[in-house]
């Protein structure tokens, strides 16, 4: 019923193989993974119709199965993780990031100066352990007004352009000449998750146009006005409302958000003010575009320290514009530096009855 036999092949390790043919190799597999009879440092072969599972030992009811001694491919061993794949002296392997940003089929990472002389290696190793990343960029931190980086290609192909896909949606960004952070995805959801149906939303400073979208294809706005001043932004927010069939729902402005009171000719219930640095410039004439009752996403960098006097400085504005702001909710969305935060207050801005 059995035979054993050696097939000679240029592999590199020769061992027992018990063989099944097609229809059956399912069953045999789990039964062998199950019992722990199947080696892990070999590749199974498939040839001639039949299955070849390379096993530790053979115990005696497998030799109902064709039992063969034959050369397997050694598995190449998978690094679970781009640093191991480097040798670097231990005070540096121990300066590498942890964590870098993944959009779409592109890695930014930014390096300490002791590491830029091995910036190659390093994307190397990066592009070696994703297997579908085609490009790695060092980064500069966001400066500038759109919020834009300097990018250094260090691995890969020669490109900036990618598809980020974020809660099934399909953002073509440039991470060269638009602003973008996967790490917002959540963030975006949740306030999408907030928008009433029929509600009139403004993203003052919208990029790609992220919010926008996922309000669009997870709320029930009735419009969602998308305002950014860099032109190469617009062109992709443009392109992904397109892409992500909202074209009724969302309408992308080129243009400054100083004009918002120009270019948006409705009263906002929602507005997202996704500007850090600088959104507190900006509040005063979101409070002019916005309803008797409207939500506020505001958006900021700052020291933990200096929260509450910037809350402060939002209702003097707000007081300005007879408006109270209330149900102020401060989340820390990411750390920036040290006792440096992202944050994010969500705030309900209400027109005095008197005045109204
Ligand atoms: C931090 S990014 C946010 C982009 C987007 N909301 C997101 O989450 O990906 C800020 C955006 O504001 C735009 N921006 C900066 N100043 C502006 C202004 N005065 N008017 C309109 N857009 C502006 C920048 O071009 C940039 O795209």
């Amino acid at each position: 019923m059995y035979q054993i036999y050696t097939i000679d092949e240029m592999a590199t390790k020769k061992t027992k193989a018990v063989c099944a043919p097609l229809t059956e190799a399912e069953p045999l597999r789990r039964s062998l993974r199950e019992r722990n009879l199947l080696r892990d440092d070999v590749e199974i072969v498939k040839e001639g119709g039949c299955i070849y599972f390379p096993v530790k030992n053979i115990p005696d009811e497998l030799y109902s199965y064709k039992v063969v001694t034959k050369s397997f491919k050694l598995k190449a061993a998978k690094p679970h993780c781009y640093k191991d794949r480097l040798k670097l002296s231990k005070k540096l392997m121990g300066e590498l990031p942890t964590s870098y940003d993944v959009v779409g089929a592109i890695i930014l990472i930014k390096l300490p100066k002791t590491l830029f002389h091995y910036r190659k290696e390093i994307g190397k190793a990066l592009l070696e352990t994703h297997k579908n990343i085609r490009t790695v960029c060092l980064i500069d931190p966001v400066s500038g007004e759109f919020r834009t980086r300097n990018v250094a290609i260090i691995a890969g192909e020669n490109q900036t352009f990618t598809t980020h896909i974020e809660y099934g949606l399909s953002f073509d960004v440039d991470v060269e000449t638009t602003y973008f952070s996967p790490r917002l995805a959540s963030e975006r959801k949740r306030v999408a998750d907030l928008v009433k149906p029929g509600e009139i939303v403004v993203d003052m400073f919208a990029g790609v146009a992220p919010f926008s979208i996922m309000i669009a294809r997870y709320a029930k706005p009735k419009i969602v006005y998308a305002i950014d001043k860099n032109k190469e932004a617009v062109l992709l927010a443009q392109q992904n409302v397109k892409q992500n069939h909202v074209l009724d729902t969302v309408e992308i402005i080129h243009a400054d958000a100083n004009d918002v009171e120009k270019v948006v000719p409705k009263k906002a219930d929602r507005i997202i003010m996704n500007l850090p640095f600088s959104a507190y410039n900006f509040f005063s004439l979101a409070l002019s575009i916005a309803a008797q009752t409207c939500i506020v996403h505001y958006y900021d960098i700052i020291k933990e320290e200096d929260i509450e006097a910037r809350i402060d400085a939002l209702k003097k504005i707000a007081a300005e514009h007879s408006y109270i702001l209330a149900d102020l909710s401060i989340r820390k969305i990411k750390s920036y530096a040290p006792r440096e935060f992202y944050i994010g207050i969500d705030i309900t801005a209400t027109k005095h009855a008197d005045v109204a």
